[in-house]
């Protein structure tokens, strides 16, 4: 009996520790003794839908830049995971990769409202965890696709003291709104325009959060700068085809319409450019005409008129918040569900690609003890995004957490340039979508898994597809991903920015290749220490550690690649090769690494 006790005891001891191992790095990057206020504080997140970090879009925001960028910190190196609405709200949401949550598309049987709930996130999610943690929690405006004026109330959302959501098929309808408050029925909004609608419902909400006298976490999340769409029945289902769609540019408030008439899509180096490039799809579109491209740019000022009623929403929000003496005790989050692009590689308007214009999205943060006018490069992805809510909260973060709370303090961020993480695993399952009204219109076998990593001298982006194409672009020398390196000769030698360190991509291919089969399937720490998996001494901690030459062997022969046997529309894993991983050992170690066991054990 006492040996029993012991032994359980010993067990609570070492669980506990191994928890707060995990976790004490994160809470601490957020805890270190410089936040001014010990009170819980309010947290207001502005979400807009497919805005770009990539095309300017924010430079045309005046009230973004005069209170958040010019009074926060800006994250520059913030990743979705998967470049498509719902899937990244529902990863944002519930701090879990993609593959754990396996709501991967917007429509059932994959993704959508129905599998959000379906699997069981309905009761496990972020304003659930707030409103444990004691806040008070509002929503308004899109939450996920396929939640519907027929599905709302089956179930109604849960975790929200006050919610008034746009419910599809209206979502993306402009002039047409329907929106659904708390167990209300819905109220269609015919003839106005819908990010008023969301501006009054998103005040009205915050007044409310006053005067209840509690924390409060309030979400605003507008469908601007999305196209405006309208859906056929048919979209709703495992049975969509490029008829269940019909997609147009963004619509702006009256207000708006006459601004910005002179601006053109940034002419970067990959706009429309005159060779082809990426893989799959993509390598086959042609160069746009100049109708093309006129339509495409008409498109673009759209998105930035659209974008004008949410700035205003940003504005008045603030001033509210100052109105009423609580704006030093409130953090104020703003990004973006994923990215977006408009004629770079040659591509229609639209998202779902694993390059930087659809991936690399707006993060700015503003609040107690955030630096201000900074611009950070650590590198952070919408996985982060619950658990630095729930951590500003003052609430345990969950151990199945797949990210790692954001630093939001100068000596935090500071500590995190060495410290934090250095990958994004991005995700794709299914098709793509031209939302213009030129090309094709929808691209199968979009399915591919992605890594961007970005450290001392060194910044990729490399992707497996289902089609068995793979991709290594180097952004240091290629910021506009135009040279794919998987396509020269792998005996290539590669060299770094910084070490003059250089290595054939033959050796730099099977490092990337099995961070991707971690981050696969990876779960909690795997997901945020990857390289700890493949060298569980913990003596690799990032690319360089990886590159030494006794690990040859290890990742050059033994590790499997990551491959697919078949294009799925979703997570079918059967379909998506080996997960097996090797974890590398002392035995692993060949005659050439000799010398150096002793900096093993
Ligand atoms: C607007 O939406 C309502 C349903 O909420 C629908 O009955 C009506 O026909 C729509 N109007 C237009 C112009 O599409
Ligand atoms: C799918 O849609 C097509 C037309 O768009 C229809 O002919 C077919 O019967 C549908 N299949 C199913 C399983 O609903
Ligand atoms: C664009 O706007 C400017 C002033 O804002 C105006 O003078 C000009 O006529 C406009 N051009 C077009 C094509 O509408
Ligand atoms: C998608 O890939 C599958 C094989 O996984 C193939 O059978 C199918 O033809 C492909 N579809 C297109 C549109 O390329
Ligand atoms: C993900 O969901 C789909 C649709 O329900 C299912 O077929 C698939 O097996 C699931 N994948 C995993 C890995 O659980």
């Amino acid at each position: 009996m006492l040996s029993l006790l012991l032994v359980s005891a010993l067990c609570l001891a070492a669980i506990t520790d191994a928890g707060s191992n995990v976790y004490k790095d994160d809470q601490l990057i957020l805890q270190d003794g410089t936040q001014p206020n010990s009170k819980q504080p309010n947290i207001v997140f502005i979400l807009t839908d497919d805005q770009d970090a990539r095309m300017d879009s924010l430079s045309y925001m005046p009230y973004v830049q005069k209170h958040l960028i010019d009074k926060g910190t800006q994250f520059r190196r913030h990743y979705c995971t998967v470049a498509l609405c719902c899937p990244s709200r529902v990863n944002l949401w519930t701090g879990k990769a993609a593959h754990n949550t396996n709501v991967t598309d917007v429509n059932p049987p994959y993704g959508g409202y129905p599998k959000f709930v379906s699997q069981g996130f309905n009761d496990a999610w972020l304003p659930v965890w707030l409103q444990d943690a004691g806040y008070n929690t509002y929503y308004t405006g899109k939450l996920f696709n396929a939640h519907t004026i027929t599905n709302y109330d089956s179930p109604f959302v849960a975790g929200f003291t006050g919610s008034d959501f746009l419910l599809d098929p209206h979502t993306y309808e402009y002039l047409n709104a329907s929106f659904q408050r708390n167990h209300e029925k819905p109220v269609s909004h015919e003839g106005e325009y819908a990010t008023d609608v969301l501006a009054k419902k998103a005040y009205g909400f915050l007044d409310d959060a006053v005067a209840a006298d509690k924390p409060f976490f309030l979400a605003i999340a507008s469908s601007a700068p999305h196209s405006n769409v309208k859906f056929a029945d048919s979209w709703f289902g495992n049975n969509l085809t490029e008829h269940s769609i019909e997609t147009s540019p963004p619509v702006s408030a009256e207000r708006h319409k006459h601004l910005f008439n002179d601006t053109v899509i940034p002419r970067t180096p990959n706009f429309n450019p005159d060779k082809a490039s990426g893989v799959s799809w993509i390598s086959q579109l042609p160069k746009q005409t100049q109708e093309n491209v006129d339509f495409n740019d008409e498109f673009y000022r759209d998105r930035l008129r659209a974008l004008q009623a949410v700035d205003e929403i940003v504005h008045e929000v603030i001033t509210k918040l100052e109105k009423y003496n609580i704006l030093d005790n409130t953090y104020i989050f703003y990004s973006s569900d994923n990215g977006y692009h408009i004629g770079q590689h040659r591509l229609q308007p639209g998202k779902e690609c694993g390059y930087e214009e659809d991936i690399n999205i707006p993060l700015i943060v503003c609040g107690p003890g955030v630096p201000q006018g900074e611009v950070s490069d650590i590198v952070t992805s919408h996985t982060d995004l619950a658990p630095t809510f729930l951590s500003l909260a003052r609430a345990e973060l969950r151990p199945d957490f797949d990210g790692a709370a954001i630093p939001l303090t100068a000596s935090t961020l500071d500590a995190a340039k060495d410290t934090r993480h250095e990958h994004v695993n991005v995700e794709y399952w299914g098709f793509a979508l031209a939302e213009g009204n030129f090309g094709t219109k929808m691209y199968w076998n979009n399915t591919y898994k992605g890594l961007r990593l970005i450290g001392n001298g060194y910044n990729f982006y490399y992707s497996v597809w289902c089609s068995g194409e793979h991709e290594l672009y180097d952004l240091t020398n290629d910021p506009y991903e135009l040279t794919n390196l998987y396509a020269t000769s792998h005996s290539l030698p590669y060299t770094f920015a910084d070490q003059q360190k250089s290595v054939k991509l033959s050796s730099l291919l099977p490092r990337l290749d099995s961070l991707i089969l971690v981050l696969k399937t990876c779960s909690s720490r795997e997901c945020t220490h990857p390289w700890e998996v493949l060298h569980p001494s913990g003596h690799v901690k990032d690319l360089h550690d990886a590159l030494d030459s006794r690990y040859d062997d290890f990742y050059e022969v033994q590790q499997e690649r990551v491959s697919f046997s078949k294009c799925e529309k979703g997570y079918i894993l059967e379909s998506e090769g080996p997960s097996d991983i090797k974890r590398f050992s002392l035995e692993d170690i060949g005659t050439r690494g000799g010398s150096r066991w002793s900096e093993l054990v």
